[in-house]
């Protein structure tokens, strides 16, 4: 440890801190641009220059280690002039167009130059001025002109993702920001770069000249886009949500939004959205009836059938793209009916807790070997995929993947043929392993355990990436089959065999998302009542006897569950649309008018904080939940991990998709 006295305050560090960081433990902020808590320090833009004493000359904070005995002076006429002199450099020939720039309110050039600027340019020469608006690739523009070339961006793109498709072109005067190949700026993460990016050099498509951000209002909840979770604050002016930002503390995130997450927010005031409840005429026309009509229809039909042909002949699809209350009261109520054939396996997943495996992300970034046997992260978890490359390129682990997974180019990883080659070229050392699991093919999670089986005595971790956000915790909740009930393909299968006569389907779009299309087909044009929530006319609600429109993920309030079995927040950030109401609502209200009772508000936080809890005390493959015919994996993989399937409806988020994320049948395991 090392003590140092900073503005007359001693504080004892760990020796080798850095000072910009130390100071921090005094509530001193020293001003930086370049340096960034995550990137590190580059030492490039000076501004955070302190006085030392001991030294003649003024020293930057954020490459300079503590020592013990140190004592720092970072205010004072000495370090201000040094300031004053380092933002002189800086706004040469910087266009200061504070009144258009996005960044303007929070940017920490205007804010420096207020606190340390001189005022007044000295400058007699016109400034030498670079390009604005730069199309720097499908998300991200580029102001060249108000880049001061701190090289955080670039850090980003090298320390972070390790994709290392940004650098600086050029010199002196002359340097820019630019591609590494002259190709467009592509990445899953590039959104971040606005971020961090400290002047309003770069901003991103979808938010660029829409707001100040004095006009917004800011909500702290959870991306519910995949199943990390990760932690966000959503940006609204006049109920638009425009645009979402990190929490740079994020436990989960890590301090990053991936693009997905952070920019398919533009569905919700769509003119596709669904606002009104609707119901199919004889002639298949889709006709508005009343939200009290349409919950009177739908439990005298259950009813009926019930009656008529026993609670078998009745089913529910759904509950992964819902909350964790949600789904645990869909659940509950068709159980109360005692209807068994529950399942929120809509796609082609068939398990999404780990069993006795189960782990946080941080152990994940902290194994030294990590296991994975599907097909890139990226695509499916995309900010646990950066804990991995973190793990890889910072921790020292190893990657392997397991059979045909398309390589993913960002860390060093090495391809294993079968699992079982696992043990033999694994270092002999390592204690911690972490595996990724697609829970989709029981052979690949039966390898899996055998393979766990052998590794005695380790810390052993399994993370199955959800295909709905909250796959691991519907179910956890019970939307799933039990005491003999029918899972979706047994559903499907007696509803095309006219055995099941009315279905719900809750937050899930099987005719997008099955693996065997043909079979929801028959199974939807023969079932007699079919009632589907959505938010957007999908191919599924417009097969529904019933469409009951419900909210998006920012206009309600509960908990979802992550990978990590974490119950999460989820704040409502939106006001919905009128005649819009959440899943947990509209079930309200059914149970009303079924006569059903359901438990309190509180008394429902508290079955799913026990439901959650329960964790499996053995095994990973849980083999109720396979069929002896597994499911083809082939799927259209874009629809199922592009969110609540509402990338389809979000023409904003089309524009930026840096690729469409088409999938392969490969690595599906
Ligand atoms: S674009 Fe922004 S983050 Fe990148 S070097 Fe310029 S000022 Fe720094
Ligand atoms: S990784 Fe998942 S939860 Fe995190 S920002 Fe991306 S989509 Fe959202
Ligand atoms: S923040 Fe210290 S040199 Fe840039």
């Amino acid at each position: 440890m090392a003590t140092v006295t900073i503005d007359g305050v001693k504080v004892e560090v760990p020796a080798g801190t850095l000072l910009v960081e130390a100071a921090k433990q005094v509530q001193k902020d020293i001003p930086v641009y370049c340096y960034h808590t995550k990137l590190g320090p580059a030492g490039l833009c000076r501004i955070c220059l302190v006085e030392i004493e001991g030294m003649p000359k003024l020293q930057i904070a954020c490459n300079t280690a503590v020592t013990d005995g140190m004592v720092v002076n970072t205010v004072g006429d000495k370090a201000s002039e040094g300031r004053r002199a380092v933002l002189e450099i800086l706004l040469l020939n910087h266009p200061l167009d504070c009144p258009i720039c996005d960044k303007g309110g929070e940017c920490d050039l205007q804010d420096f130059s207020m606190a340390y600027g001189q005022g007044a340019s000295r400058l007699a020469d016109p400034k030498a001025l670079k390009p604005k608006a730069v199309d720097l690739g499908p998300t991200i523009v580029l102001d060249e002109e108000r880049c001061i070339l701190c090289l955080r961006c670039v850090r980003f793109d090298d320390v972070i993702t390790r994709e290392r498709s940004l650098r600086t072109e050029d010199r002196g005067v002359r340097a820019i920001i630019a591609t590494a190949t002259g190709q467009p700026y592509r990445s899953k993460f590039s959104g971040n770069v606005t971020e961090i990016c400290p002047v309003g050099a770069l901003t991103s498509k979808t938010y660029r000249f829409k707001a100040r951000p004095w006009d917004l209002h800011r909500t702290k909840t959870t991306c519910l886009q995949c199943s990390v979770g990760c932690e966000m604050n959503v940006d609204t002016r006049h109920n638009i949500p425009l645009r979402t930002m990190t929490d740079p503390d994020g436990k989960i995130s890590d301090g990053w939004l991936c693009d997905r997450g952070r920019y398919n927010v533009g569905f919700y005031d769509d003119e596709r959205r669904l606002t009104t409840p609707t119901v199919r005429d004889p002639g298949g026309e889709q006709l508005q009836i009343a939200w009290d009509d349409a919950i009177s229809l739908w439990a005298t039909s259950i009813r009926k059938t019930i009656d008529t042909h026993g609670p078998g002949a009745v089913g529910v699809i759904g509950g992964g793209r819902l909350l964790n209350e949600e789904a645990w009261l869909l659940q509950h109520i068709y159980r109360g009916l005692g209807v068994k054939n529950i399942d929120w396996r809509a796609g082609r997943q068939r398990q999404a807790t780990p069993g006795q495996y189960g782990g946080t992300l941080s152990d994940l970034e902290n194994a030294q070997v990590i296991v994975s046997t599907r097909r890139p992260l990226s695509r499916t978890a995309p900010i646990a995929d950066l804990r991995i490359r973190k793990a890889v390129q910072h921790k020292g682990a190893r990657l392997f993947t397991v059979g045909e997974i398309p390589a993913d180019a960002a860390v060093p990883e090495t391809h294993i043929a079968s699992l079982d080659r696992l043990v033999d070229v694994m270092p002999a050392s390592a204690q911690r392993i972490a595996f990724i699991w697609g829970g989709v093919r029981k052979s690949t999670g039966d390898d899996l355990e055998r393979v766990l089986n052998t590794l005695t005595g380790k810390t052993l971790h399994v993370f199955i990436p959800g295909e709905q956000q909250n796959s691991r915790g519907a179910e956890m909740l019970g939307c799933i089959p039990q005491d003999g009930g029918l899972d979706t393909r047994g559903m499907l299968e007696a509803a095309r065999d006219g055995k099941l006569k009315s279905l719900a389907i809750f937050g899930a779009n099987p005719l997008a998302h099955y693996p065997d299309r043909a079979l929801v087909e028959a199974a939807l044009a023969k079932v007699e009542f079919l009632v589907v929530g959505e938010l957007f006319p999908t191919a599924t609600a417009s097969a529904a006897t019933l469409v009951l429109p419900v909210c998006g993920p920012f206009e309600k309030t509960g908990t979802t569950t992550n990978i990590d079995g974490e119950r999460l927040m989820v704040e409502a950030a939106l006001m919905a649309p009128d005649g819009v109401y959440s899943d947990l609502e509209i079930l309200v209200g059914f149970a009303e008018a079924l006569g059903v009772e359901i438990p309190e508000p509180n008394a429902i936080e508290s079955a799913v904080a026990t439901a959650l809890a329960a964790r499996a005390s053995s095994g990973l493959v849980n083999a109720s939940l396979y069929r002896a015919d597994e499911l083809a994996p082939s799927l259209r993989e874009d629809e199922v991990f592009s969110g609540l399937g509402t990338a389809a409806f979000d023409a904003p988020f089309a524009t930026v998709l840096t690729a469409p994320l088409v999938a392969t049948a490969q690595g599906a395991s």
